[in-house]
């Protein structure tokens, strides 16, 4: 997988719920990423506490697993060049309030922990979530084939 083009997304439950997939989708779109893979799920506790198990020791990690559980997401992965950077940059900060106008976040968060949708912070990360949520057969990169053989 070439991770530099790729990151990896979440449209959080209020987002959802909220029916702002599609305004979402077409903010993404209309900004050049390609939809690379998606698909809609819910999160179960425990995959939700691995998911950000970087967090576990934080005092928001409970009420950030319930929140991710409460219902269904969006998961995608996104094509681009330098994705990471110009999807980090199209969401906004991490809270609504400091994120610029016309951001992800400013449009349609909530709070910083109902923040609308999750962007990966580097390339390998954006990998390994990418394939936490998908199998490489899954993933359909810009030239229109399966990155690898069916896994
Ligand atoms: S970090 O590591 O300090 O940069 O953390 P940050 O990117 O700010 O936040 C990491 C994720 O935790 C969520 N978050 C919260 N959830 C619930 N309550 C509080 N107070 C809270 N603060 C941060 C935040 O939405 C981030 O989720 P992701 O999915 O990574 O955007």
């Amino acid at each position: 997988m070439e991770s530099g083009n790729l990151t990896f997304t979440m449209i959080k439950p209020g987002a959802v719920s909220n029916e702002y997939i599609g305004p979402i989708l077409s903010k993404i779109t209309e900004a050049g990423f390609r939809i690379a893979a998606m698909k809609m799920i819910k999160l179960r506790t425990a995959q939700a506490e691995v998911f950000y198990g970087i967090h576990r020791d934080r005092p928001f990690f409970k009420s950030l697993v319930e929140f991710m559980t409460s219902g269904p997401i969006v998961v995608a992965v996104l094509e681009k060049e330098n994705a990471v950077e110009a999807y980090r940059a199209l969401i906004g900060n991490t809270n609504p309030e400091e994120a610029k106008s016309g951001t992800i976040r400013k449009l349609f968060a909530e709070s910083v922990s109902k923040n609308a949708v999750h962007g990966s912070d580097s390339d390998e990360n954006a990998l390994n979530e990418a394939m936490f949520f998908f199998s490489r057969s899954e993933i359909f990169t810009k030239d229109g084939e399966v990155m690898m053989a069916a896994n």
